[in-house]
């Protein structure tokens, strides 16, 4: 079935096609890492500023970023992700992938873990990035569509992001997912600090 989404995107099969290329949102695996840190290094360094979990791009590597590296390979891999998310939750990443159609990684955005309530669901931080070349496109807005998605399968009551406050467009972005400002903070990156805030939405 072929229908009109938002902007210039379709969606057909499962597939969403904008500008005549098709991209196809899924979740994401072991195979795909080596493309996602290549999208991350060709980046602009604005793009960088504003998106820098830490563990994506092959020039900052740290025991830090090895072991986010084994947490995303061991979360691509949907019944380890599972039983991970049970016995050690703040290690599971639920991240999904937008490909093109060479299968290259032209958009990511992930769900961290970061506390498990009492009734058992969790709280988790959101990350999200789209390559330069495919942005303007509706892909963002769908990516995050499919993550809060997943999200409710697996769980996640709580939502939250920290955004740099002159990001307007993921901002933006954010609040059209209903997204609320619920505090302030400083972000800190390669030694200069910025005017960030904390958003959240319930899910
Ligand atoms: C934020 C980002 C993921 C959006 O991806 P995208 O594919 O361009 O998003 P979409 O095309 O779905 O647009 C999403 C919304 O962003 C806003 N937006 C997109 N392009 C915009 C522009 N040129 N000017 C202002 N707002 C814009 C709009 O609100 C748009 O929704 P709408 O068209 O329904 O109004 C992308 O710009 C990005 O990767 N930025 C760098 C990394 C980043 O900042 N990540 C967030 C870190 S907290």
């Amino acid at each position: 079935m072929r229908r009109a989404l938002i902007s210039g995107i379709t969606e057909q099969d499962g597939a969403y096609h904008a500008m005549s290329i098709k991209y196809v949102i899924r979740e994401m695996r072991i195979k795909d890492i080596s493309s996602l840190h290549h999208m991350y290094n060709m980046l602009s360094e604005d793009s960088k500023r504003f998106f820098h979990p830490g563990f994506l791009g092959s020039k900052n590597v740290s025991l830090r970023w090895l072991l986010a590296q084994i947490s995303l390979c061991l979360s691509s891999i949907s019944f380890l992700r599972k039983t991970l998310l049970y016995l050690f939750p703040y290690l599971v990443f639920l991240p999904l992938i937008v490909a093109d159609s060479q299968d290259n990684v032209v958009g990511f955005a992930f769900l961290k873990i970061k506390k498990r309530f009492k009734n058992g669901g969790f709280s988790a931080e959101l990350g999200i990035v789209i390559d330069e070349a495919h942005r303007g496109r509706g892909l963002g807005s769908k990516l995050m569509e499919s993550l809060l998605k997943m999200a409710q399968q697996e769980k996640v009551r709580e939502v939250f992001l920290t955004v740099l406050s002159d990001n307007f467009k993921a901002i933006r972005l954010y609040e059209k997912f209903g997204f609320k400002k619920v505090g302030e903070t400083i972000d800190r990156w390669r030694g200069k600090t910025f005017k960030s805030i904390i958003m959240r939405r319930v899910l």
